[in-house]
């Protein structure tokens, strides 16, 4: 058992931010209370965490909303909900030693500290920084990695040759997802927002090619046309929206479509746009199916070994966009939904 000093623990504050309404459209800043409150003491079986930096995810935009969904929304005045990697700094619990880095349901405030039954629940584990970088385990080595792995992998199933089509490619899931995928032998197209965004992944990451959505009307369609002469064999979709439409009418027979996300509507204040072009599955045999990443959560620790592997081989890289300062976090959020966040969005919290 090993324990920080309880007075110098008694000397800390906890500044955090709360849902303090639920958004219409983009979230705004009335919709965060700030509040700083006291670190609470951990009981017997508890620890105290500190944060060092936090996951910030489209999902965020959903967990907003009232309503049922995968998890339950994150109620008015609670601390909002975030994925992060901390240290632990005060201990009752034989498991955790103060010092050890570890990767848990966070919230967006800077100490944490959990009784028993709570370290199972916020999914505490302990990461090693010999694997990968603190950033990196939010990364390809955390969730966003965790879902392009699983997502690609047990639904897409790519076979060497194969067409593997990923949209918000330069993003956290889509830069996994482009780089499995070319490991496992398939030619990769990205869509991305952006030349920046679309010279990166092809040059740095090695995709075959990018089609740039945002270069104008018809863009997908004519990038489709000339980067999949072949067609789609596997869609891995982030944004939903037009972007699903235009890569409906390219599938081949037998096409998997992974729905991942539907950024494009995540704000929508009207009702959320769905296929147009769906029939495109009858007419070729293909599958359209979604996945939601804590369903493989018993088997994160084979694909971050496999990963880790290729990162410490060159063979795959890892690109977050790290802004550091916990009371940015309602600005910071909206970097997802405008496209600034180049790499997966980190918020750096504190140093060790
Ligand atoms: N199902 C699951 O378990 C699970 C788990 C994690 C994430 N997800 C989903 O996976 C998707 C990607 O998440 P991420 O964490 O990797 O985010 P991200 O791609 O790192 O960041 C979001 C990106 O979405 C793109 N985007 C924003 N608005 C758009 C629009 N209207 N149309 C097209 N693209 C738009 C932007 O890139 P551009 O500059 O390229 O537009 C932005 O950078 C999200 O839909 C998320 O909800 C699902």
């Amino acid at each position: 058992m090993s324990v920080t000093s309880l007075s110098s623990l008694a000397t800390l504050l906890n500044h955090q931010i709360r849902l303090a309404a639920r958004p219409v459209g983009l979230p705004r800043p009335t919709d965060w209370s700030h509040t700083t409150e006291a670190v609470a003491e951990p009981v017997q079986g508890g620890v105290v965490l500190k944060t060092l930096a936090l996951s910030l995810d489209p999902a965020m935009r959903g967990w907003m909303n009232e309503g049922k969904s995968y998890i339950p929304p994150v109620a008015i005045g609670e601390v909002m909900r975030a994925g992060g990697v901390g240290v632990v700094i005060a201990s009752r619990n034989d498991r955790f030693a103060v010092g050890d880095s570890v990767s848990a349901g966070l919230g967006v405030q800077e100490y944490l500290t959990l009784n028993a039954d709570e370290i199972e629940r916020s999914g505490l584990v302990k990461i090693d920084l010999r694997t990968g970088t603190l950033t990196q385990w939010l990364n390809v080595l955390g969730m966003p990695g965790m879902t392009g792995y699983f997502g690609l992998m047990d639904v897409g199933q790519p076979q060497p040759g194969e067409t593997v089509v990923v949209s918000g490619a330069a993003g956290a899931v889509g830069q996994t997802v482009g780089q499995m995928a070319r490991i496992k032998g398939c030619r990769v197209v990205g869509i991305a927002g952006g030349a920046a965004k679309c010279d990166w992944v092809v040059k740095e990451l090695g995709f075959d090619a990018c089609i740039d959505y945002k270069a104008g009307p018809g863009a997908v369609r004519a990038g489709l046309k000339e980067h999949c002469p072949k067609g789609v064999d596997i869609y891995f979709d982030n944004v939903g929206g037009d972007i699903l439409d235009d890569v409906l009418a390219k599938i081949n027979r037998k096409a998997r479509i992974i729905i991942c996300g539907a950024i494009s509507q995540y704000n929508n204040t009207t009702a959320v746009q769905g296929p147009k072009n769906y029939l495109s599955l009858l007419v070729n045999r293909a599958r359209m199916e979604g996945i939601v990443v804590f369903d493989y959560a018993e088997r994160y620790h084979l694909a971050v070994a496999e990963m880790a592997l290729y990162l410490k081989e060159g063979r795959m890289k890892s690109k977050e966009d790290v802004v550091a300062g916990l009371e940015k976090f309602p600005e910071t959020l909206l970097k997802l939904f405008n496209g600034e966040n180049f790499g997966k969005l980190v918020l750096e919290v504190a140093t060790r």
